[in-house]
């Protein structure tokens, strides 16, 4: 089977993944610094189609308003050489040691404010670019001890900044979204909104919030031991999926940030399963990072690597659907019943607790008897993953 990634599978890259030089705890840099046009270049050769980046990836803190511009400049014409598209931007409000106590919920009111506005600035050329979804993700909201915060408090502030943000957007007339990222931490001890269901919870309580939505990632909600298939169907269900980044992590350890595919495959597979027939239409973005031990040629290989694996599962959850052996179990395992309402048009409570075939007439021990045929339904999944069927 061919796999080519192709500009319409809408694959994005952020400048921080193939970019990322190596540091972590215990060590420094193992890899040079990469030139955002050289990274446009090499994305767009690849296939891919579009690139994001935080401020800082791509201006570095503390430039003065030329260099900026100068920076700014060199990118436009990588990707007008290139034609990708800039889909999403993002701010850093982690790296600097101003924000090691975070950045909108800061105890600090005068690093709140720094904080917003960096994100505005920033705002105003991910709009220039022509982005759609803005991301914000809060790696030093939150905390080490809970004598540090006033959790209701942080929320206040959380939800101020997000709503000042989203008010922004509206006065400056951009046609931007907002998704929030979580992550339960890492790298602070605890972080706020730590899941796709706390997110979706502050949400619902935001002035603006139908221009807030999720950008959920799967390795942070695996870091948690919670199932990022259910938690993607959630925010599918509320309409709430504005972006997602892709990667692949073993468990609940620190953020790996692996290759997608490269973790636990079988949700990865089912992930990809529901995105294709789910009806997300955003895209396909990649936040990982290419492994300490790898060279240049490495990273590319790596980047390769992401989109052939979601094109190779895309294949496999399509021929998946596509077998009548797959329909049948899935209709005797009852699986499309669900769809069916489980009150009749127009039935009341009322009339449910008058129908006597609903209780009554109902044999529960029977229908406790009955197997789902879940083993042979999840077999055939597992062997079209592995190419067997
Ligand atoms: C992480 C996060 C980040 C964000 C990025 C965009 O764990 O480091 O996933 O990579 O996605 O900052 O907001
Ligand atoms: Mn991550
Ligand atoms: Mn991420």
């Amino acid at each position: 089977m061919v796999v080519q990634p192709r500009r319409e599978d809408r694959f994005s890259f952020g400048l921080w993944t193939v970019g990322w030089q190596a540091v972590d705890p215990f060590g420094g840099a193992t890899r040079a610094p990469l030139d955002p046009v050289e990274a446009v270049h090499k994305l767009s050769e690849l296939g891919a189609w579009g690139v994001t980046f935080h401020d800082d990836d791509l201006i570095p803190f503390g430039s003065n308003d030329s260099t900026r511009e100068e920076h700014i400049k060199r990118f436009r014409a990588a990707l007008d050489d290139t034609g990708l598209a800039v889909p999403m931007a993002t701010t850093n409000l982690f790296g600097q040691p101003v924000f090691k106590e975070g950045a909108l919920t800061n105890n600090d009111r005068d690093i709140r404010r720094y904080a917003l506005r960096k994100v505005m600035r920033n705002m105003d050329l991910a709009a220039e670019l022509g982005a759609s979804t803005y991301v914000l993700w809060g790696g030093r909201e939150g905390s080490e001890t809970d004598a540090a915060k006033d959790v209701r408090a942080a929320y206040d502030r959380y939800r101020e900044g997000i709503d000042t943000l989203a008010q922004y957007v509206l006065d400056q007339g951009y046609e931007l979204r907002l998704a929030l990222e979580p992550k339960p931490n890492e790298p602070r001890g605890d972080i706020f909104l730590p899941t796709i269901g706390h997110a979706l919870a502050f949400i619902s309580q935001l002035e603006h919030h139908e221009l807030v939505g999720v950008n959920p990632e799967v390795g942070h909600e695996q870091m948690a031991g919670l199932n990022f298939v259910h938690g993607i169907g959630q925010a599918l269900w509320q309409g709430k999926l504005f972006h997602i980044d892709l990667n692949g992590q073993r468990g609940p350890r620190y953020d790996q940030d692996l290759i997608f595919g490269h973790g636990d495959v079988l949700s990865a597979f089912f992930l990809v399963d529901l995105l294709e027939h789910g009806g997300y239409d955003g895209p396909r973005h990649f936040d990982y990072k290419p492994l300490r031990t790898e060279d240049a040629e490495g990273v590319w290989a790596s980047a390769e690597a992401n989109m052939r694996s979601y094109l190779l599962l895309r294949e496999r959850a399509r021929a998946y659907r596509a077998d009548p052996r797959v329909q049948e179990a899935l209709a005797a395992s009852r699986v499309p019943e669900l769809a069916t309402p489980t009150l009749s048009p127009g039935e009341t409570p009322a009339d449910l607790r008058a129908d006597r075939t609903a209780f009554e007439g109902f044999d529960p021990e029977a229908a406790g008897r009955r197997g789902y045929g879940y083993a042979a339904l999840s077999q055939l999944a597992f062997e079209h993953l592995v190419g067997a069927a």
